[in-house]
This record gives structure tokens, sequence and C-alpha cells, in this order.
């Protein structure tokens, strides 16, 4: 079985991801979607949270599991047996920080392979950290996150995030 890891924070997931997730599940035969459990930065939904949204909007897709994890990505992906890091490209400013990452994961792991979808041209633009900026200041994000989700993403960003 061919596994591939879509790692990311998904802090909170987007259509973007949701574009990635959804291709690489047509190529893969399993795609586990791995949120990074990291206590130290700052986010806006738990960890927890992030699941459950991940888990709901990829509830009509039978092969992707989501999960989340501490430590090395490649760790991790030698853990599950998994083929292939699944990521998105967006633009040239995304590239040498994926570029260093993949290197990196390719020495620590030589068995796994890195492989980057090209994002879809609507989602140039669309970064979950942009879909916060929006929120937080009333705007409209019914276009870049997914509907099932839009609501519960709504309520948590409007009113300026998670509270510690
Ligand atoms: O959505 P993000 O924040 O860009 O995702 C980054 C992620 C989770 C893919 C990356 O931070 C990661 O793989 N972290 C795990 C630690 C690791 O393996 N780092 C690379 C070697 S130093």
């Amino acid at each position: 079985m061919r596994i591939a890891i879509c790692p990311g924070s998904f802090d909170p997931v987007t259509l973007g991801h949701m574009d990635i997730i959804t291709r690489a599940q047509k190529v893969f035969d399993k795609v586990i979607v791995a949120v990074l459990i990291n206590p130290e930065k700052h986010t806006s939904f738990t960890v927890e949270e992030r699941i459950d949204l991940l888990n709901r909007a990829t509830a009509g897709l039978e092969n992707v599991e989501v999960v989340g994890f501490n430590g090395l990505l490649a760790d991790y992906a030698r853990m599950r047996n998994a083929a292939a890091i699944v990521k998105g490209l967006r633009a040239v400013t995304d590239f040498e920080y994926e570029f260093q990452m993949a290197l990196i994961n390719k020495k620590l792991n030589p068995g796994l392979e890195t492989m980057f979808l090209t994002t879809s041209s609507e989602n140039m633009f669309l970064s979950s950290s942009i879909v916060k900026q929006i929120a937080s200041f009333g705007g409209d994000i019914s276009n870049f996150v997914p509907e099932c989700i839009l609501q519960d993403i709504q309520e948590r960003l409007c009113t300026g995030g998670r509270k510690e």
C-alpha cells in the first residue's frame, strides 16, 4: 500500500490544504494528514480542534486519516511506513524553505520522497495566516475554508483567537 503524508500546522485548514489532500488521495492508496503538535508555537486552535476540523473537512474521503504528531516528520513517516511527503507549492517564495526541508528529510530518511503539487491557481494567495487576518477584521472567509467548518472557524477567529 502506497502511503503519503500531508504534514502541516493546519491552523486552520483552508481550501488550499483541501485541494492538496484531495489530489494526493487520488494518487496514493492512503493519505495521513499529520498535524504538528508544537506547544511552543502559539496557535489559534488547539491541536485537538485542528484535528477535529480536519476530520470533519475530510469526512467524505475514505482513504484519509488525520493524526497529531510531534518530533521529526522523517521519523514519523518511517514509523507509519510512508513512501512520500506531499506538499503544495504556491509560489517561488515557498520554494527555498520547502527545498531545505525536503533535503533535510531526505538525509534523515533516505527512503522517503518529498513531492510537491503545484497549487491550483485560485489558491495561489491563500494561507492560514491570511484567513486569520481577514476573519479577525470581520471579513468574509467563506471562499477560503470548507463550508462544513466555516462557522466554527469564524466564531473563533472573529473573537480574536484562542485565549491562553
Ligand atoms: O504548515 P507548516 O507550519 O508550514 O508545516 C510545517 C511542518 C509541520 C511540515 C514542519 O514544521 C515539520 O515537518 N515539522 C516537524 C519537525 C521536523 O521534522 N523538522 C524538519 C527537520 S529540522
